[in-house]
């Protein structure tokens, strides 16, 4: 996919373009991108330094790199013949440089040590800004180490059809994984949605998953989704093409104070979804793509030749004659999803819970991106999830044909996001699946 443009991670053409090597061979090699995150870990394996000589064979292992492309040498202008591999490596070395990873002062060059900065160290477990680094790959699509800030950067113009996201909401405590006050969270949102306008196709649509949030010490709501809505379409020029919600049924009683305690409130189990789009008479989509299978009555009507069993309705409404005569496939949804998200046995937990990785406590349930992937968008169309978590959206989107890019900050969530494809033949994952 040529979507996600690797700009800083593209080998030169001075790799590709030489006499030994041919284009195709050396682009069997990881890209760079591809090869930042597993250098990372070889150097911390190794102690946090380690010489060239020792990384190229370390990393080389690590992704278990077929032994002819180990060897392969190329004349590459004035430097003379090469080890493509290792020229890589040293080029993904540059990067991580350039990236504050790792150290390149005067005094390890002497001593020829590549050594991991703090930022090196720690800084890829959640990742810091500016940051991007491909964490697995299918043929359909590619998941990011990266913010949604950075990411964005990296997408071509015009190229998304369908953004569809659950943002961290805003919350009033720390959630595991990080949030903003309402007050700067509408702010934020409205920057991001405006870089993503600019990403979609005009036929694109964006969907946002956004849940309701009390007001501090107070058993009242934030407004800050009318805030949201209100700036996406009278300052940036979105239209909100329609309401869905999204009925949990699984939710637990919050906040304790105003639902459990106190007895003044219900359980709050709905949640707000927006399908905005840039252009309404444009944009792609058909409900007929997501039918409801028929109920036995309306079946029964059909084999009956369609006739309505009322005339009227108590509001007046009259039908036609043969009004149900026609078998549609199906009926037409309505725009309340009820679905769990807490399926505590299904694969992704398990294999989680067996990797010993964390399980995203916000996941959509399969439902949802499956209802709006198949309603906005057509086969081999690009999908992109911005705030990724668990990479429901990527999975359903691989499932349906959709090409698709997620991001996240977390690589502990991305690592997480990979087993869902691990029965996937085209998964290439660039992480130590050891390290978890
Ligand atoms: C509500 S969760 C999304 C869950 C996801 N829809 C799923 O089904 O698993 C929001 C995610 O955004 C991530 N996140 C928070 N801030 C971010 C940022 N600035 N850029 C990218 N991801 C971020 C969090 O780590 C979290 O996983």
């Amino acid at each position: 996919m040529n979507t996600v443009p690797h700009r800083k991670y593209s080998p030169s053409e001075e790799e590709l373009q030489t006499d030994l090597c041919s284009k195709s061979q050396c682009t069997n090699l990881p890209t760079q991108g591809q090869l930042l995150l597993p250098l990372l870990e070889t150097i911390h394996q190794a102690g946090g330094q380690a010489k060239p000589n020792e990384v190229y064979d370390a990393l080389a292992t690590k992704i278990q790199l077929p032994q002819w492309l180990r060897e392969l040498r190329a004349l590459a202008g004035r430097a003379g013949e090469i080890n493509v591999w290792e020229r890589r490596v040293r080029n993904t070395r540059q990067h991580a440089v350039e990236q504050g990873f790792i150290d390149n002062s005067p005094e390890r060059w002497r001593r020829n040590l590549w050594e991991l900065t703090l930022a090196g160290k720690e800084g890829l477990r959640n990742c810091k800004p500016g940051i991007i680094i491909t964490v697995f790959s299918t043929d359909l699509g590619t998941a990011l180490l990266a913010e949604a800030e950075t990411a964005v950067q990296f997408i071509q113009d015009s190229s998304i059809n369908l953004i569809l996201t659950s943002p961290p909401y805003p919350l009033i405590t720390q959630k595991a994984y990080g949030n903003r006050h309402p007050r700067a969270y509408v702010e934020w949102l409205s920057e991001l949605a405006a870089s993503w306008k600019q990403k979609l196709a005009d036929t694109g649509s964006l969907v946002i998953n956004l849940a309701d949030v009390f007001n501090p010490g107070s058993p009242s709501l934030s407004l800050y989704q009318e805030r949201l809505l209100i700036n996406l379409c009278d300052n940036l020029g979105y239209s909100l093409a329609q309401k869905f919600y999204w009925e949990n049924p699984s939710k637990l009683p919050s906040p304790a104070e105003w639902v459990c305690v106190r007895r003044i409130r219900v359980t709050p189990s709905i949640e707000q979804i927006y399908w905005l789009t840039k252009n309404p008479a444009i944009a792609t989509a058909n409900n007929r793509h997501i039918l409801r299978p028929y109920s036995q009555s309306m079946l029964h009507r059909l084999a009956q030749g369609g006739e309505p069993t009322e005339q009227a309705r108590p509001s007046g409404f009259t039908f036609k004659q043969n009004a149900f005569s026609t078998n549609n496939g199906g009926s037409i949804p309505h725009n309340l999803l009820i679905a769990s998200n807490t399926e505590s046995n299904d694969e992704y937990t398990r294999r989680c819970r067996q990797n010993n990785l964390p399980i995203h406590p916000a996941r959509f349930p399969t439902a949802l991106p499956d209802i709006m992937i198949r309603l906005l968008t057509e086969e081999n169309h690009i999908v992109w999830d911005p705030f990724a978590g668990s990479g429901v959206t990527a999975q359903v989107a691989e499932h349906l044909g959709r090409r698709w890019i997620i991001n996240e900050r977390s690589l502990t969530y991305l690592q997480g996001a990979a087993l869902r494809f691990s029965r996937n033949p085209s998964l290439k994952t660039y992480f130590d699946q050891h390290a978890a």
